[in-house]
């Protein structure tokens, strides 16, 4: 067994942040967006080295920057920017690289390639003595304290399941829907627009993406196409010029295309039926079981109504004979990483990690063996 005399450092690199710390730690000491900027009017800003923006220095100037998204549906798209935001994370942390293995958490479907790309930056840039690539359901369920159960993830990026059992996820029932908080952001800016509200610049959709975290709710069941709308209590949101948005029936219809994406023309299933599509994909003496340990997790889950509506869904749409318990995870939106840690502290991490050694030898072929 490799031994590590340092705790792992842990990265969960989310389409809309990253969340790292060291294992150990209740909480990931460092939150940062996932995005790069570089100065739309470079004369307006002090001189400096770099051309880009990470971290906290992003956020402060984020108005005066055009914002790149490294991170694209939970895959690495930018591998330039990904490595700077990770240097960051490295000198944010003050850690230096070789000192302590790493956790990297991976979407399901990552594709193979991504998995050699993330190995070479960190071991043969970074120098790592180690490196674990741990699937993002089986992490976040680690968090809950139970090694069966369904996790659905819902992020910025993507919506993710992954059916769980001892351990093992079951990789045929794996499901992952590129529809997130992000579709649910940009649904609420084509609403805003509608009502003659012009939102464009990088900095303005992060804006949306806080109106619709601080107003949105999930409606508690499906929207009736054809009758007229409910109406949601009226709400407004002050943008930092000043401008006023009123917000009306917006505000349960951004969330709606989640439970119902055929409201966009998406040929896809609800985010419940997604669900219930995947654990009836498992073996059958299982599906019982599965059904009473849901957990949910990720940011877009926070929304109000969010529990309320996927489980009433889930009750009405799943076999009669089940059971339906669902679990919304304390902490949900750090789940995956604090699942790392709860990961490193058991008796098998040592033998998970894949140590610079192993790496040498054996070179990128252990990614094509490697489970999902
Ligand atoms: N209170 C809230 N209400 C609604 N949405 C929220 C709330 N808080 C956070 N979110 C949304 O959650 C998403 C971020 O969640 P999370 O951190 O789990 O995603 P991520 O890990 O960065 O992305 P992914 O896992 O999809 O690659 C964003 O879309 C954000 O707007
Ligand atoms: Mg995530």
């Amino acid at each position: 067994m490799e031994k590590h005399k340092k705790p792992p450092l842990i990265i969960d690199s989310g389409s809309s942040t990253i969340k790292a710390g060291l294992a150990g730690d209740k909480i990931p000491s460092l939150t940062i967006p996932s995005f790069v900027g570089r100065a739309k009017f470079p004369h307006t800003l002090k001189k400096r080295t770099s051309d880009t923006y990470v971290g906290f220095e992003a956020e402060r100037n984020i108005s005066q920057l055009k914002l790149r998204y490294p991170i694209s549906r939970g895959k690495v798209e930018n591998w330039a920017d990904v490595e700077e935001l990770w240097k960051y994370v490295y000198s944010a942390l003050s850690l230096t690289t070789n000192a302590q293995p790493v956790i990297i958490s991976e979407t399901s479907f990552n594709p193979c390639e991504n998995r050699e790309k993330t190995a070479e930056i960190f071991f043969e840039t970074f120098n790592v003595p180690g490196m674990l690539l741990a699937s993002q359901g089986i992490l976040s369920l680690y968090s809950t304290g139970s090694t069966t159960g369904v996790i659905l993830d819902c992020g910025e990026g993507t919506t993710q399941i992954t059916p769980i059992y001892e351990g093992f996820s079951i990789a045929q029932a794996i499901t992952r829907m590129d529809l997130a908080g992000k579709d649910l952001t940009e649904h609420l800016i084509r609403l805003l627009m509608r009502s003659g509200y012009s939102i464009s610049s990088s900095h303005d959709i992060e804006l949306a993406r806080t109106i619709k975290e601080q107003k949105c709710y999930v409606s508690p069941a499906k929207i009736d196409m054809n009758s007229p709308l409910e109406k949601a209590l009226p709400e407004s949101f002050t943008m930092p010029d000043g401008r006023i948005i009123p917000l009306a029936n917006e505000r349960y219809l951004a969330a709606e295309i989640l439970f119902t994406p055929d409201r966009l023309g998406l040929e896809l299933p609800g985010i419940s039926q997604l669900l219930i599509n995947s654990v009836q994909n498992t073996a059958i003496d299982l599906r019982k079981n599965l059904y009473s340990k849901i957990y949910v997790t990720g940011g877009t889950t926070l929304m109000t109504g969010f529990g309320q509506r996927l489980l009433g869904d889930i009750k009405k749409a799943s076999p009669k004979d089940v059971k339906v318990k669902m679990v919304l995870a304390n902490n949900r939106i750090n789940a995956c990483w604090l699942g790392a840690s709860v990961l490193s502290s058991t008796s098998e991490f040592g033998n998970s990690v894949i140590s610079r050694r192993r790496y040498e030898e054996e070179g990128n072929r252990i990614f094509y063996t490697w489970p999902f």
